[in-house]
């Protein structure tokens, strides 16, 4: 049973993308510091406990000379020294923890100088990413939407002002920082950074409706190059088709109502007052991912079955309707101009 326990533990852990043991930047290694000299005071703590219960049952368990006349042992009540040492012994061990613990949630709380700035909006079930313009450092003059892909600078700390406009939810990137709770009508802030360039996945860690469990997404760390390159990619919106398949999807993207809900740069930029949330697509082939991070973009595939049903996640609110094969290819060569 143990065997089988510790190789499922071993499993998991091999590999794993969101493991919270093998922080990749600063503050996630500020709490993997902290994790484990905790968990080894909780295992010396469980260590005495264990044992003083496994030496007490077999100390004073029933032996087979015990005279059984039914008559009760000898009752007492308590042992005031023991119950003292009892309330202050977790006492001290709770108060060290705290002295390492609490400079370090108010060192996370803390805004890094010269930090790269995004607002956060956690949706029914998607993330919104908006860098704010004028971030000259970044070069980021102009603003960029995006949606599931946080592309970040390595190496640079970066400062998230998070909020929801109906349910809760949690930003979690596991190997980048612990949790912020995303809270409707409240705004959180809460930090991250990659020592190194890479993809780190991540997801929403709070219950918050029928894809709760298909919130996931990505943060992508970039070199000073590559960084660059985004950054001014994004800045530039694609230009609306002239012809060929791709001027008729555009077509289509707006007969079929697409545009009263997706905003595109340059082409729809309005959307319906009363739109529900949906994802900005301005740049939508600059992504590996959609839908909450869920669906891979780089197989056509999934976006083709996506177009023909839209509601194969669960608590998708988008209404596109029948569509038939050329609709979908027309799609496809519009969507697939949007980089
Ligand atoms: Cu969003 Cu769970």
């Amino acid at each position: 049973m143990l065997v089988a326990l510790a190789g499922l533990a071993v499993g998991c852990a091999s590999d794993a993308p969101q493991d919270v043991l093998d922080p990749a930047g600063p503050y996630a290694e500020q709490l993997d510091s902290l994790f484990v000299p905790v968990f080894w005071v909780a295992v010396a703590v469980f260590v005495v406990v264990e044992g003083l219960i496994v030496y007490a049952a077999i100390r004073w368990r029933r032996r087979g000379d015990d005279d059984d006349d039914g008559e009760i042992p000898v009752q007492f009540h308590g042992s005031t020294k023991l119950e003292i040492g009892w309330t202050i012994l977790p006492a001290l061990v709770l108060g060290l923890v705290a002295v390492f613990t609490i400079p370090v949630v108010f060192d996370l709380d803390a805004k890094p100088e010269g930090a790269l700035e995004v607002s956060v909006t956690g949706q029914k079930y998607w993330w919104g990413f908006d860098y704010p313009a004028g971030q000259d450092p970044y070069g980021i003059d102009e603003g960029i939407v995006t949606a599931n892909e946080l592309h970040i600078p390595a190496g640079e700390p970066v400062y998230l002002t998070l909020t929801s406009p109906d349910v809760i939810h949690s930003f979690w990137a596991p190997r980048l920082n612990g949790k912020r709770d995303v809270v409707p009508g409240r705004t959180h802030t809460w930090s991250l950074e990659a020592d190194e360039p890479g993809a780190y996945s991540g997801q929403c860690a709070e219950f918050c409706g029928a894809s709760h469990a298909n919130m996931r997404l990505k943060v992508v760390a970039h070199d000073p190059q590559s960084w660059e390159q985004w950054v001014e990619g994004m800045q530039r919106p694609p230009s609306p088709p002239e012809a060929g398949a791709a001027a008729e999807g555009f077509e289509l993207f707006q007969q079929r109502g697409c545009a009263g809900c997706h905003r595109i740069e340059g082409a729809f930029e309005q959307v319906a007052e009363d739109s529900p949330p949906a994802p900005d697509l301005t740049h939508l082939f600059s992504r590996d991912c959609f839908a909450g991070c869920i669906y891979d973009l780089t197989d056509r595939a999934e976006l083709e079955a996506w177009l023909r049903d839209p509601q194969r996640k669960a608590g998708s609110l988008m209404v596109i309707g029948e569509l038939t094969e050329d609709d979908i290819d027309a799609l496809y060569a519009y969507l697939e101009t949007l980089e």
